[in-house]
């Protein structure tokens, strides 16, 4: 561990170029990061999140069929010129702080080539700097964001981080799985990773979770990597490349997270977040209590 000053965390990578299938069949025609949770898309928690951490040059990887996300962070005059009509400027406020969140750049992913691909589409935006990857996927819930933690402990570490979860044995297999040493309060040493092992090969029950702070050696170790699992390019198996290099740390998430991919999580997030919505939560809340009874 080393507390001297290391290259500042700027940027941002949201990879948003999957194909979505286990949502199907909402995700036929509508990208998976667009799929609303109360009356938000997926990935406007995302890129709220980046800028919560301090972060808001964010560079979005999206692919074909997934327009929506650039029009949903542009400005949208026509609606505006309506809303302005009707005296509704709170309504026009609200679209206007979207369009001005971050400074978002986008670029396609041609191929569906795997999250280790799609990273590597950011390494002439992100050039010879730390940045953090958030999959566009993935909601978590915290008072100090969990992308804002990671920075904080690679601050410190100058090493790539990642945020991990403890899950059942069961569902290792829908994650990437470290073996890691404890060295602190919530905090490891990553001795090995692997993406999606059985439960019975997997060597911990810390699953990351998609959120990480990588250092630019990942971009030579994603060069180096090999198609994997599915015969895609894995995220996982570049930093068990990095591995070699460089060290690696992880850090253990308590606060809610949910994975948007998956439909029971989906409907988790969007009933625990519209409970939280002032508006109408206490109301949600009586209703819920009533239908269970
Ligand atoms: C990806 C990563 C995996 C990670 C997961 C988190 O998998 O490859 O390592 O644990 O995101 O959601 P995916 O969910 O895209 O299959």
């Amino acid at each position: 561990m080393s507390n001297t000053e290391h290259p500042t965390v700027k940027k941002a990578v949201i990879p948003a170029a999957g194909l979505g299938t286990r949502f199907l069949p909402i995700t036929k025609s509508q990208p998976k990061e667009m799929i609303p949770v109360v009356d938000k898309p997926t990935i406007q928690y995302v890129v709220e999140e980046a800028v919560a951490s301090g972060v808001n040059d964010i560079l979005i990887i999206t692919g074909r069929g997934k327009r929506a996300i650039e029009d949903h962070f542009d400005r949208s005059f026509e609606l505006e010129s309506v809303l302005k009509k009707k005296n509704d400027y709170n309504a026009v406020a609200k679209l206007e702080e979207i369009a001005k969140l971050a400074d978002i750049h986008y670029i396609r992913q041609k191929i569906a080539a795997g999250l280790g691909h799609a990273v590597l589409c950011a390494e002439k935006h992100i050039g010879n700097n730390p940045f953090v990857v958030l999959l566009g996927d993935a909601i978590t819930l915290s008072n100090n964001p969990c992308t804002r933690n990671l920075i904080e402990h690679y601050n410190k570490f100058g090493a790539s981080m990642v945020a991990v979860e403890r899950v059942p044995r069961q569902e290792v297999k829908n994650y990437g799985i470290i073996q890691a040493e404890k060295v602190g309060d919530y905090l490891y040493k990553v001795i090995d990773l692997v993406e999606k092992p059985s439960p019975k090969d997997a060597p911990s029950d810390l699953a990351m979770l998609g959120r990480y702070v990588l250092t630019p050696g990942i971009f030579k170790a994603l060069a180096q990597t090999k198609p994997g699992l599915g015969g895609e390019v894995q995220l996982t198996d570049a930093l068990k490349h990095l591995l070699k290099n460089e060290e690696i740390y992880a850090f253990e998430v308590t606060g809610p997270r949910y994975d948007i991919g998956n439909k029971l999580s989906w409907i988790k997030a969007t009933i625990e977040l519209a409970l939280l919505n002032e508006e109408f939560g206490p109301e949600l809340r009586k209703y819920l209590k009533e239908l269970l009874k």
